[in-house]
């Protein structure tokens, strides 16, 4: 990249409110950095996309993040990331684009042999990223997969605990757990990590919760530092949010769950 001004944002994004849970790790992680994130409302749910349609949306928003001025891209989106990252950086050789990945293998090696459960959209769960993923700890864990449909949209609408989430947790979980010891779960898409009180209750004692926003936080440092992009402030950096829907209710929320 030419001429890359330190104190330029990171633009961090998701299909929606979900990467806000990364951007709370990141901005303790990186407090100098200044932030700009862009929550893709308009074409949220990602996860019930063509992997396809993802590249595209994501793609511009990419640009859009590149127009404001992002020195660096962090896809705080695990759909996202399968779908898009690899094009994305074939496209972008000089950008570094940071992605996620569901936090499988600290749930694998959790306990001896666990069972673990896998909430993820079910783009991600098509995804041939995730199947290799799986398949690599294979030996190490029994993996249950729950691609969960409608999870996203809750979120979307700020529902994150209360009966709502409960009965619809209930109802997903059922046909998966009844009659299993789960030993661990991984939260795949970002914005499951907002309902982590909901899940940790639906599942019960004794499950441990995996996911992958720190591992990306210390990622994205140790890209920056690399390329020479930290910044060199010692104050702490601003956040800007801004969210594609044009929603004022989206915005509320979205400052609502980072602050959280
Ligand atoms: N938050 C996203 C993820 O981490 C995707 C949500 C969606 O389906 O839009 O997978």
């Amino acid at each position: 990249m030419n001429r890359v001004n330190l104190s330029s944002p990171v633009g961090v994004f998701d299909s929606g409110v979900g990467g806000l849970s990364v951007l709370r790790v990141l901005k303790e992680v990186l407090p100098h950095e200044n932030f700009i994130y862009y929550g893709d409302s308009a074409n949220a749910p990602y996860g019930e996309k063509t992997a396809g349609e993802v590249t595209c949306v994501a793609e511009n928003v990419v640009r859009d993040l590149l127009h404001l001025g992002a020195k660096a891209i962090v896809i705080a989106c695990n759909t996202a990331t399968s779908a898009a990252a690899a094009y994305l950086r074939e496209k972008y050789t000089d950008l570094p684009i940071i992605g996620m990945e569901p936090a499988i293998k600290p749930a694998a090696n959790c306990a001896e042999h666990p069972t673990v459960l896998v909430m993820a959209t079910p783009l991600t769960i098509r995804e041939e990223k995730f199947r290799r993923l799986i398949a690599k700890f294979a030996d190490k864990a029994d993996f249950i997969d729950v691609p969960c449909h409608g999870l996203v949209e809750l979120i979307e609408k700020g529902i994150t605990d209360g009966d709502v989430m409960d009965s619809y947790l209930e109802g997903l979980l059922k046909g998966h757990i009844s009659g299993r010891r789960i030993d661990a779960a991984v939260l795949g898409c970002t914005h499951y990590i907002h309902a982590r009180e909901a899940i940790e209750k639906a599942l019960g004692e004794g499950v441990s919760i995996h996911d992958g926003a720190l591992g990306t936080a210390r990622e994205t440092r140790h890209r920056l530092e690399e390329a020479g992009l930290l910044n060199p402030s010692d104050t702490t950096g601003d956040i800007k949010v801004i969210n594609s829907s044009g929603s004022e209710e989206l915005l509320r929320l979205s400052w609502e769950l980072l602050e959280k």
